[in-house]
């Protein structure tokens, strides 16, 4: 049997050592302590304004606090798990510390709005960082993309090739994508900026305590306006989870697309070897294991969205110890995707394309079948009559192992007589690339535009 806590008194005796074990979060949210003495900080000092402690009291609370925030992150604090949580933790040490004046820091205070303001600045600031690592792998994007305006690729739909592309807007494609993850957080950050604090356990408090001001000192947009609410609202932390796991979506693809380019068989892209693994039974290999591991790794993201809309469901209103849970998925969910921004932004600057190899490969697959089709429509043919007519050319063809470009006029017309002479600027994959018109289209012109537009976007964060 351990001690008996501050806050036990209700109870016969102590916890069982099993207890101990099973409800503490130290181990976890030990990470929140710069958040939970900022908190405790605000809090404080409203109580000072209000009266409810002196002035001295206060500066006593918050020196000591400072006292113990550089303990902590010096390394010289000592978690004692029998304290529970960071909360408790600290107020505890504080106690130790200052004496008496510590015993008021709780006034009007529950480690239900305790905990929820904590977890909310905490993500306030991971959320920031999260944007900017999204904002360098934007960049490194790009200015990958520059590189490489004119030079032309397969597209492929259905994993099949499709039309060609150029490799630059290949890789914007990608930027399109995080920005919506960037908005996605800054969206998210704006129902994370609102102060639970105040709220208490659950139904606020008699003591007149000043919610605008601590919401104020934390830097916070709004507050809550239902106490209720306040304390058992978790949505943030599954909107947050659901983010992170997006942008892992979104990595798994890059990383999937890299993985099979980088193979023999593609062999379009080349890894640098500090970004590649061997193998300890075969010699000649070269893995790309980190993008293996980022693909992989949006298992955890996925699982902590799992896990944080598990924890939430059919809780009944108000706290429950079952929210205790949300920051092992929160902290999984932040971890993995910051080291996964990391990691594919170091590849993609390390990643060079194979363009003579890529070239050479894209007579094959009919990459300007399409380009075909519309040139008939231009020429006043509808287009599903046109869709047949060039159907039936790449059959023709392929039986005799062709391209479309190496017909003759004459055998052109004996499929469609609108076909002219003109038809040949039309195929080969780099005519059709610089034939794209269309706001948004896969062409060298385009994609130009759009680096020019990324690149004053990104300067601007
Ligand atoms: N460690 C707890 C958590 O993370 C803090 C809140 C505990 N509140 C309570 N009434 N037991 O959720």
């Amino acid at each position: 049997m351990t001690k008996l806590k501050s806050w036990e008194h209700r109870l016969a005796g102590a916890p069982d050592r099993l207890m101990v074990d099973f409800v503490e979060s130290l181990s976890i949210d030990k990470r929140l302590y710069k958040y939970d003495i900022a908190g405790s900080i605000a809090h404080a000092q409203m109580l000072a304004q209000r009266k409810l402690i002196t002035k001295s009291e206060f500066a006593k609370i918050k020196r000591g606090l400072a006292r113990i925030e550089r303990e902590i992150a010096e390394g010289k604090f000592k978690f004692d798990k029998a304290y529970e949580d960071i909360h408790m933790a600290i107020e505890n040490a504080l106690v130790k510390k200052i004496g008496s004046p510590a015993k008021k820091l709780h006034t009007g205070r529950s480690r239900n709005d305790q905990v929820a303001t904590d977890l909310r600045l905490w993500l306030r600031d991971e959320i920031d960082t999260i944007q900017a690592k999204i904002t360098g792998l934007q960049k490194s994007l790009a200015a990958k993309a520059a590189k490489y305006t004119e030079d032309v690729m397969p597209a492929y739909t259905h994993l099949q090739r499709a039309q060609p592309i150029v490799i630059a807007s290949y890789l914007l494609n990608f930027v399109e994508q995080l920005q919506r993850d960037f908005i996605r957080l800054g969206n998210c950050q704006q129902l994370v900026s609102i102060s639970p604090l105040g709220a208490g356990a659950i139904a606020g408090s008699t003591l007149p305590l000043d919610r605008k001001s601590t919401a104020k000192q934390l830097g916070f947009s709004d507050m809550a306006y239902n106490s209720i609410d306040a304390v058992g609202d978790r949505d943030f932390c599954a909107e947050f989870i659901f983010d992170c796991a997006l942008i892992s979506t979104h990595l798994s693809r890059l990383s999937e697309d890299l993985i099979i380019f980088c193979s023999n068989e593609f062999g379009f892209v080349h890894i640098a070897d500090s970004f590649c693994t061997s193998s300890s039974m075969m010699p000649q290999k070269r893995n790309a294991d980190a993008l293996e591991l980022v693909r992989g790794k949006s298992g955890r993201t996925y699982g902590a969205l799992m896990g944080m809309l598990t924890l939430l469901k059919a809780q009944p209103t108000g706290y429950n110890r079952d929210m205790q849970e949300d920051k092992t998925h929160i902290f999984s969910a932040a971890d993995t995707i910051s080291q996964c921004l990391d990691m594919v932004s170091a590849v993609i600057v390390h990643t060079t394309f194979d363009t003579k190899r890529i070239t050479s490969g894209l007579d094959a697959g009919f990459l300007d079948a399409t380009s075909l089709a519309e040139y008939l429509v231009r020429k006043g043919v509808p287009f599903r009559q046109a869709h047949g007519i060039v159907g039936s050319l790449v059959a023709h063809c392929e039986k005799q192992s062709i391209n479309l470009a190496d017909l003759k006029l004459a055998e052109f017309k004996k499929f469609s007589p609108e076909i002219k002479a003109d038809v040949y600027k039309s195929l080969g994959a780099a005519n059709v690339v610089a034939k794209y018109v269309t706001i948004g289209s896969a062409g060298p012109k385009q994609a130009k535009e759009q680096i020019a537009f990324w690149q004053k976007q990104l300067a601007k964060r």
